[in-house]
C-alpha cells in the first residue's frame, strides 16, 4: 500500500485530503506545518508527499527539497491557492512531479496522485488485460476497435516531437490522452503544463505565456518566467485552442515557427524546447473556415490529429468504464457495490451520452451514492431527459436477448420496484404495503431489509 504524507496549515484541508486519499486506499499521515513534516520525514520514507506552498516559518518548497534530500525517489505533489508561473518553476525545478493550483478539481486530484505514484512504480504505460479492471493503457479504460486505435497512435506519436491536435467532444477523454502522450514520451520526467485558453483573460495571457521584465508595465515588480519557459524539454497541453483570440494566434503561431519569443519589455531571445499538444471540441476547419481560426497556425498545430470518438460511438467500453468508476466511487463512499445489474447496464447502452466519459462517471458516481443494496439497480441511475421505462419495456417484452439475463437479477429488479411502489400507494404503511403485495409483514421486512429498503 502506498503511504502519503500530508502537509497542510489549514485542518479542514488537511482533513479534506486525509479522507480523500484513504478512501482511495492508501495509508495516509499529515503534518500540521512544515516543521513537523521535515520532522516526520526525517524519520519515516513516503511514497508520496502532498504538500501546501504558504505556511508559516517552513514553507513548501523547503518540504520539497527535504523530501528529495531523504529520499530522491518520493514524489512530491505542491498545492497552492497563490499559484503564478514562478513557484511553480521553482516546484518543478525543485523536482515536484506536478503543481495543483486551489481550488481544484477532486478527480483530476485524484488521478493526479494514481499517477504520480504509478511513476514510481513503474516507468512508462503498462498495456494490459486485467481480469478484474479489464482493458487499460495507462488510465485509459477501455478496448474498444475506436480506443484500440487511439492506443496505438499514441504510442507511436510519443516518440516524436509532432504537434498533435486532439479533437473530440466534451468529456471523451481528451486531457487523459494528452498526458498519455507526454507519459509515454522521452519527456515524461519534465513538466506537463496546461494552458487553458479559454480561462486566461486576453490581457494576462501573453504575460503567462511569455514572462515578463521587472517593470515591463505597471505592476510588474519583479520578472517572472512564462509558461513556455517553465514546460522547457517538456509538453504544452493548449485546452480548448479554439478560444484563441486573433492576437495571441499571431504570437503562438510564432513561437510554434521559430521555437523562441521573448519575455515582455525584454528584446533578447530566448529558445525553448517544447513539444506541442492541443485540443478543441469544436471543428477547427469549419473555424478556419469562418476566418475565426488561423490557417496557418492550424497546419502547425494540427500535423498529427487524434479525433476521438464520442462515448455512443464505441458502446463497447461501457462496462469496463462503468465498472472501473463503480469501484473507484464504491471505494470513496466506503459502499461494496461491486456491479451493475445487467438491466441497468442495458439502461446505459441505449443512453446517448450527451457528455461523454465525463458524464457517466457522474452517473455511476450518484448511482453508488443513492444505492442501498449491492448492486447498482436502474432506480437509482439518473439520465438526464431519458425515459428508463421505455427501455426495461422493451427488454421485459423481449424477454431474452442474444446475451441472455441474469435471472436472479431481473427478479430483484422486479421484486424492488413492487416494493418501491407498494411503500409508495400506502404512503410508507409497511403493513398495508404487505398486504397489497400479499406477503406477511414479516416477509415485508426481511425482503426490505434484504434490498436495502
Ligand atoms: N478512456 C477513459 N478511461 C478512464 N477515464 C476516462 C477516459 N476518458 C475520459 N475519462 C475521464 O472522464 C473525465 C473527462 O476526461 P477529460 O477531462 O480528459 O475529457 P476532455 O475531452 O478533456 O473534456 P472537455 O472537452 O470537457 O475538457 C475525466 O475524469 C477522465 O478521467
Ligand atoms: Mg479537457
Amino acid at each position: 500500500m502506498a503511504s502519503i504524507l500530508i502537509v497542510d496549515d489549514e485542518k479542514s484541508m488537511r482533513e479534506f485530503l486525509e479522507i480523500l486519499l484513504a478512501n482511495e486506499g492508501f495509508e495516509v499521515s499529515s503534518a500540521v506545518n512544515g516543521e513537523e513534516a521535515c520532522g516526520i520525514l526525517d524519520k519515516t520514507r513516503f511514497d508520496l508527499v502532498i504538500t501546501d506552498i504558504r505556511m508559516d516559518t517552513v514553507s513548501g518548497i523547503e518540504v520539497l527539497r527535504k523530501a528529495k534530500e531523504v529520499d530522491l525517489n518520493t514524489e512530491v505533489i505542491i498545492i497552492s491557492a497563490y499559484a503564478n508561473a514562478d513557484t511553480a518553476v521553482e516546484a518543478m525545478e525543485g523536482g515536484a512531479y506536478d503543481f495543483i493550483p486551489k481550488p481544484f478539481d477532486v478527480d483530476e486530484f485524484r488521478i493526479i496522485v494514481r499517477e504520480a505514484l504509478q511513476k514510481k512504480t513503474s516507468s512508462g504505460f503498462e498495456q494490459e488485460e486485467n481480469a478484474e479492471e479489464g482493458f487499460h493503457f495507462g488510465c485509459l479504460m477501455g478496448d474498444s476497435p475506436g480506443m484500440k486505435v487511439i492506443y496505438d497512435l499514441i504510442k507511436r506519436v510519443a516518440k516524436t516531437n509532432t504537434n498533435i491536435l486532439i479533437s473530440g467532444e466534451s468529456g471523451t477523454g481528451k486531457e487523459l490522452v494528452a498526458k498519455a502522450i507526454h507519459t509515454e514520451s522521452q519527456r515524461k520526467d519534465r513538466p506537463f503544463v496546461v494552458i487553458n485558453c479559454a480561462g486566461i483573460p486576453e490581457s494576462l495571457i501573453e504575460g503567462e505565456l511569455f514572462g515578463h521584465r521587472k517593470g515591463a508595465f505597471t505592476g510588474a515588480t519583479m520578472d517572472k518566467v512564462g509558461l513556455f519557459e517553465a514546460a522547457d524539454k517538456g509538453t504544452v497541453f493548449f485546452d480548448e485552442i479554439g478560444e484563441l483570440t486573433p492576437a495571441i494566434q499571431v504570437k503562438l503561431l510564432r513561437v510554434i515557427q521559430e521555437r523562441t519569443f521573448t519575455r515582455i519589455g525584454e528584446t533578447t531571445e530566448r529558445s525553448v524546447d517544447v513539444r506541442f499538444i492541443s485540443a478543441t471540441n469544436k471543428n477547427l476547419e469549419k473555424e478556419v473556415i469562418d476566418g475565426r481560426f488561423r490557417e496557418d497556425l492550424f497546419f502547425r498545430l494540427n500535423v498529427i490529429n487524434i479525433p476521438i470518438p464520442p462515448l455512443r460511438e464505441r458502446k463497447q467500453d461501457l462496462a469496463v468504464l462503468a465498472q472501473y468508476f463503480l469501484k473507484k466511487y464504491s471505494a470513496e463512499f466506503e459502499k461494496d457495490i461491486k456491479k451493475l445489474s445487467t438491466f441497468a447496464l442495458d439502461i446505459l447502452s441505449n443512453y446517448p451520452f450527451p457528455g461523454n466519459v465525463r458524464e457517466l462517471e457522474n452517473i455511476i458516481e450518484r448511482s453508488v451514492a443513492l444505492e442501498t443494496s449491492n448492486i447498482v439497480l436502474p432506480q437509482s441511475l439518473t439520465l438526464s431527459n431519458f425515459k428508463k421505462t421505455k427501455v426495461m419495456e422493451d427488454r421485459r417484452r423481449n424477454d431474452i436477448g442474444p446475451n441472455g439475463i441474469k435471472l436472479d437479477e431481473v427478479m430483484t429488479e422486479l421484486e424492488k420496484e413492487y416494493m418501491l411502489k407498494a411503500m409508495e400507494l400506502t404512503q410508507g404503511s409497511k403493513q398495508k404495503a404487505a398486504e397489497l403485495l400479499g406477503l406477511s409483514e414479516r416477509s415485508m421486512r426481511y425482503r426490505m431489509e434484504k434490498l436495502g429498503l
